[in-house]
């Protein structure tokens, strides 16, 4: 019996401490890129979409850090104010150079609900009044597996966030990214894009609602819009390039039930094996802004490197149709 408990006890206690170890090395990529250079993106501005949180709290960090005019588009005011301010404090704490001190950055909260389709057209009218630049767009948000709901606009949810509001945000902005150019535009999709598929005749899920499908669908989205755009974008100087972040302790679990009993096993294991958000964010901070990227589009990249795609992700006619639909859907053309 004591045997039997003293082997227990000492089978808990190296998993915990292979696990501890794990967490030291860091699971995903160890090299932070732009890390160091407090000017590379002095003068830049970026938007990012759902920066109060995540992926896109933690790029707005590093850019703002490498010297970026970050205009955080949040749609709960409230939330993106607090970030904002920590992640100011955080920026102190650092030591880095105080924002707005010369070659500090600057941090700018808008609102920019992407579930509304007129809180997209409001954003972008303000943004274009106000800003005589843009260098970054970053679409961020997301939207994961929640339960059937719609937009505004009466669009099933992920499809509406996750594609549609940013299909309609890019286009909006484009004539600034193209005045700005050369200028950037990173699209933060998942590898999870290989379980869907485009269903034209159910868009919006009327018939049928299964969530991590429609999650992956608006991820292959993310990944045939942004290839049709650097498309179109040829000869411009504006490049659009698509990520996958890896997996990422953030909130984006929050529709998905964890049993109560279950939780603590679930963020240990989380904690060991997922990306810190900083982690998580290197791809999307490296395509905002390395060099080494410059002038690269159309690709789709996962920890900083190139990946290959699935035919479906590279099927220019869906890419294409689905361009059509979307114009149609968001009211660009009636
Ligand atoms: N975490 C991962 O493992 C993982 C893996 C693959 C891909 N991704 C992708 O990474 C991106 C960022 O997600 P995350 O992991 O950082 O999750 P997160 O912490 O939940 O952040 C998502 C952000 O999107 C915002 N958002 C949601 N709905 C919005 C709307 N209608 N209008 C404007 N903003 C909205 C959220 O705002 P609120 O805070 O107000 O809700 C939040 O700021 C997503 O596109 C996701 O698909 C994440
Ligand atoms: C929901 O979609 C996922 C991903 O496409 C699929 O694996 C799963 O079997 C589907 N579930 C149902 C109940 O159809
Ligand atoms: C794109 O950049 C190149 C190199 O800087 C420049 O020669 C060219 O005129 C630019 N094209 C446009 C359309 O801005």
């Amino acid at each position: 019996m004591a045997v039997a408990t003293a082997v227990a006890l000492l089978a808990a206690l190296g998993g915990a401490l292979w696990l501890a170890a794990r967490r030291l090395k860091g699971p995903g990529v160890r090299q932070l890129h732009g890390g160091g250079n407090p000017s590379l993106m002095h003068g830049k501005t970026v938007v990012i979409t759902g920066a109060n949180s995540g992926l896109g709290r933690a790029t707005a960090a590093e850019l703002l850090r490498l010297g970026a005019r970050v205009i955080m588009g949040c749609r709960d005011r409230a939330r993106a104010e607090e970030a904002a301010g920590q992640l100011l404090r955080e920026l102190r704490q650092s030591g880095s150079p105080e924002p707005d001190a010369g070659a500090g950055g600057e941090l700018v909260v808008k609102e920019l609900d992407l579930a509304s389709l007129s809180s997209v057209r409001a954003f972008c009218g303000e943004l274009l009044q106000e800003e005589s630049r843009l260098d970054v767009l970053i679409n961020n948000a997301g939207v994961f597996q929640c339960p059937y709901m719609k937009t505004e606009d009466g669009f099933e949810m992920q499809f509406g966030v996750n594609h549609l509001g940013h299909f309609l945000l890019t286009n909006l902005l484009l004539g600034l990214l193209k005045s700005s150019a050369p200028s950037r535009i990173v699209v933060v999709s998942s590898k999870l894009y290989k379980y869907g598929d485009i269903n034209f005749e159910d868009l919006n899920s009327e018939q049928s609602y299964n969530k991590s499908f429609c999650y992956s669908r608006s991820k292959l989205a993310n990944i045939l819009f942004s290839r049709e755009l650097a498309r179109r974008l040829e000869g411009t100087n504006v490049t659009v390039n698509v990520l996958h972040p890896g997996i990422v302790r953030t909130n984006l679990g929050r529709h998905i039930h964890i049993p109560l009993l279950v939780r603590p096993l679930f963020n240990l294991v989380s904690w060991a094996f997922f990306k810190t958000p900083l982690e998580g964010a290197q791809t999307s901070i490296y395509l905002a802004s390395s060099p080494e990227v410059e002038g690269v589009s159309g690709r789709y990249f996962g920890d900083c490197k190139e990946e290959e795609l699935l035919p479906k992700a590279m099927d220019e006619s869906v890419a294409r149709k689905l361009w059509d639909i979307s114009e149609v859907m968001v009211g660009m053309l009636k």
